[in-house]
């Protein structure tokens, strides 16, 4: 009964060990890429009141235009890129939506899209469920995993249409360098590259700027930008994301979003409104709190041995599991059933990912602390068993 471009999308690698880790108790999970947090209380209560006051229709397709509106003085304030709310901004069911529609508002039957990797798991699916085909660009431990230009000048062939960039990345926590930013941007106007940059993650940065890919020289005329509330504003079930771009690229999302979707959740969209007006002193709390658990977590990784570089955004960190001798899958199943911790591996990100898991911090400090304990109990075992092989 299924199309056979279905069967072109690799199953989830991680769907098997979520099965496993639902059926045990007391697993500190640091697998779930979502915030802890609950959405702050001013923001549900914004969603609350817009239900009492009976806003319970359809928006206009592209979304409530004051949530435009405060999406574009966002953008100008914090990167002075400029968005005319009326044509150039698009309310979206999450970034998850934005990345979907971007992908195949672009992209033709045999155009190739150049991803780095490791990176998101929809970035993959939606290149292939448009007809795409992938074309891989490494990212590497010695530089933090940051995407360097040279990398995808030697991914780049005459078939690449565009480029999907995920920075802060999920699974590893890095960011742009902005002078390799410029330098890729510099390269997508010489092969004529649709940039699609998902910026899910841009708040949370640990020390220095976040690097807007649509605020480069000759950027803007070719970026699509995905963003949403998920990350920042502890949101991720209010499906609420938004995508910035040049009016035509715009359009030809909006094509496919007004038949497949309509518009977004409307009392999510007036929740985002508030977050947007009034939830900066809620960003910035979450992020001090991230970053304290960012430390722990990567000084104590690194302590046992589980070598981890710095990660500056998102809320991941991605150690290398070399020490262990174990494939990165065997790692996480095997830390999972002899010491109740969840870490998804590193292959689920693409195949660079071999060697490394993904661990979010996006959870309690002791929890982390507790969990530290119990891996350094499990290298210990580890290391000893391989070094006596
Ligand atoms: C890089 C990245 N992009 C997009 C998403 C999806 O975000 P949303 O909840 O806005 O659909 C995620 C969620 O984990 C993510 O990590």
């Amino acid at each position: 009964m299924t199309s056979s471009i279905v069967h072109r999308v690799r199953p989830s690698g991680i769907r098997k060990f979520f099965d496993v880790l639902a059926s045990m108790e007391h697993v500190i999970s640091l697998g779930v890429g979502e915030p802890d947090f609950v959405t702050p209380d001013h923001i549900r209560e914004a969603g609350i009141e817009s239900i009492q006051a009976g806003r319970t229709h359809y928006t206009s397709n592209y979304g409530l235009l004051p949530l435009r509106q405060r999406i574009a003085v966002e953008m100008q304030r914090l990167y002075g890129v400029r968005y005319d709310p009326e044509h150039e901004i698009l309310v979206t069911v999450g970034a998850s939506e934005g990345i979907d529609i971007a992908v195949r508002a672009v992209v033709n039957h045999g155009d190739g899209v150049l991803l780095p990797e490791p990176g998101y798991v929809s970035y993959e699916a939606s290149v292939v469920l448009a007809g795409g085909n992938v074309q891989p660009v490494p990212t590497y431990a010695e530089n933090g995993f940051s995407l360097t230009a040279r990398a995808v000048e030697q991914a780049i062939t005459p078939q690449s249409r565009a480029i999907v960039m995920g920075f802060p990345n999920n699974p590893t926590g890095a960011v742009l360098d902005p002078q390799e930013a410029q330098a890729i941007v510099d390269l997508a106007v010489e092969h004529d590259l649709v940039i699609i940059s998902d910026e899910i993650y841009h708040r949370l940065i640990y020390g220095g700027d976040h690097v807007c890919i649509a605020a480069l020289k000759g950027a803007w005329d070719r970026t699509i930008l995905i963003n949403g509330f998920s990350k920042a504003y502890a949101m991720t079930g209010w499906r609420l994301g938004y995508t910035c771009a040049p009016a035509e690229v715009l359009e030809a999302m909006m094509k496919i979003h007004q038949y497949v979707i309509m518009s977004a959740p409307t009392a999510a969209q007036w929740a985002g409104i508030e977050a947007l007006d009034h939830g900066e002193a809620d960003v910035q709390s979450m992020l001090a709190e991230y970053d304290r658990r960012r430390k722990l977590l990567v000084t104590g990784l690194n302590d046992v041995g589980l070598t981890c570089f710095e990660p500056r955004g998102a809320f991941y960190a991605f150690p290398s599991i070399a020490i262990t001798g174990m494939s990165s899958e065997e790692f996480s199943f095997r830390l999972l059933e002899e010491e109740h911790v969840a870490v998804v591996s590193g292959t689920a990100f693409g195949d660079a990912g071999e060697g490394y898991v993904r661990m979010c911090y996006a959870t309690a400090y002791e929890q982390i602390q507790e969990a530290l304990e119990r891996m350094r109990r499990f290298v210990k075992r580890h290391t000893h068993t391989s070094l006596a092989s």
